[in-house]
């Protein structure tokens, strides 16, 4: 088991297979993505071979595919079959913004796909259009219901709640998961590299949200240490549930079971606060254990907590870098 310094186990990878994003969420890519000057290649389904088997041989179970926007790579069924056929891994899951969902989400099921996180900003769908840029929301919710339908069994909806747009919408989806059995994630507007003033202007504290809750009966949801940094609530009145990841808060850090790797290759021991560990050039040899033991070396670095002081914002320019 991949373990750091300070006694935190990592059995959960964050593969990001694109940085490529065709939406333009506001609080991340408001111009759209920029294609640099000299891109450099993603990562072949080889060298994504090589990862996963080395990641599984050093404990990891879980692989979460993400982006950019993951759907914009052709060959995202083989990258989910060959994720789920690798000795260890036991479950293989997607962050999409959910593009074209209807048309995907046979094909990744039956590729192997067992988990759905889908991020939704409004259920409004001009407040929608607002914050994407893209007027796709019937498509989404279509696409959520198709999931449903084929019997995915976890599905989780992502909103970054905001003052200026969203943030009165709290209650609109509480009422919506009344009926569906689906986790309903609100993530703390995070400050990056490219928002600062968007965010000064829009963070919310997930502790407001949290006091609303527990004020309308929801109740916390007892989880083991192992299930990562979000807090989730229950109510008896309600199928679905709601998470809350709130990364200013006191400890976030402690919790933390993920590992990163971007889409050039670059292991990321946080979201925050590093350019990247380079795996690449130990991929496609004959010689899995160096790219095994090379990972054990570079988890030994991790920080307590990588997270910023408000003001910092670090290595990461935006999130679409590394997925989330
Ligand atoms: P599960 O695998 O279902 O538990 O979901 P997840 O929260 O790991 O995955 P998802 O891609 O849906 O994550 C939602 C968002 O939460 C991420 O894109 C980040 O914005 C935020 N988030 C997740 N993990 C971390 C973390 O380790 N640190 C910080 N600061 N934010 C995180
Ligand atoms: N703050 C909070 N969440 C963010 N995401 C992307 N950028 C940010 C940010 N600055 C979220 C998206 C999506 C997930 C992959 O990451 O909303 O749900
Ligand atoms: Fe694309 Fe996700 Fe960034 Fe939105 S938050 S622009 S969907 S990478």
């Amino acid at each position: 088991m991949l373990q750091d310094n300070f006694g935190r186990q990592f059995y959960y990878l964050r593969l990001s297979i694109t940085d490529v994003c065709n939406f333009k969420c506001d609080y991340c890519l408001p111009d759209g993505y920029q294609k640099p000057d000299t891109p450099t290649p993603e990562l072949s389904l080889s060298e994504i071979g090589d990862i996963a088997r080395a990641f599984a041989a050093l404990g990891t179970k879980k692989i979460r595919i993400t982006g950019g926007e993951p759907a914009l790579r052709k060959d995202l069924p083989d990258i989910i079959e060959l994720c789920k056929s690798t000795p260890g891994i036991e479950s293989v899951a997607i962050t999409t913004n959910g593009y074209r969902l209807p048309q995907y989400i046979d094909s990744w099921v039956n590729a192997g796909l067992d988990r759905l996180n889908v991020s939704i900003d409004s259920l409004d769908p001009k407040m929608f259009q607002a914050i994407t840029g893209h007027d796709r929301l019937q498509e989404i919710m279509q696409g959520i219901k198709q999931a449903e339908t084929i019997g995915l069994s976890s599905i989780k909806v992502n909103t970054v709640l905001m003052k200026q747009f969203n943030g009165h919408q709290l209650q609109q989806y509480l009422n919506w998961i009344k009926h569906q059995p689906i986790t309903l994630r609100f993530i703390e507007l995070m400050q990056t590299g490219d928002n600062l003033t968007f965010f000064n202007d829009n963070h919310i504290a997930g502790s407001g949200i949290k006091q609303q809750l527990i004020e309308q009966g929801w109740s916390p949801i007892l989880r083991s240490k192992s299930a990562g940094p979000a807090e989730e609530f229950q109510h008896p009145d309600y199928q679905g549930r709601v998470g809350l990841i709130m990364p200013y808060s006191k400890d976030f850090c402690d919790s933390c079971n993920r590992l990163r790797v971007s889409s050039s290759g670059q292991l990321h021991l946080c979201l925050f606060g590093e350019q990247g560990l380079p795996l690449r050039h130990l991929c496609q040899h004959d010689d899995p254990e160096a790219l095994q033991q090379q990972i054990i070396e570079y988890v030994k670095q991790k920080k307590v907590s990588h997270f910023l002081q408000q003001g910092e914002t670090g290595a990461t320019k935006h999130l679409a870098m590394i997925g989330g």
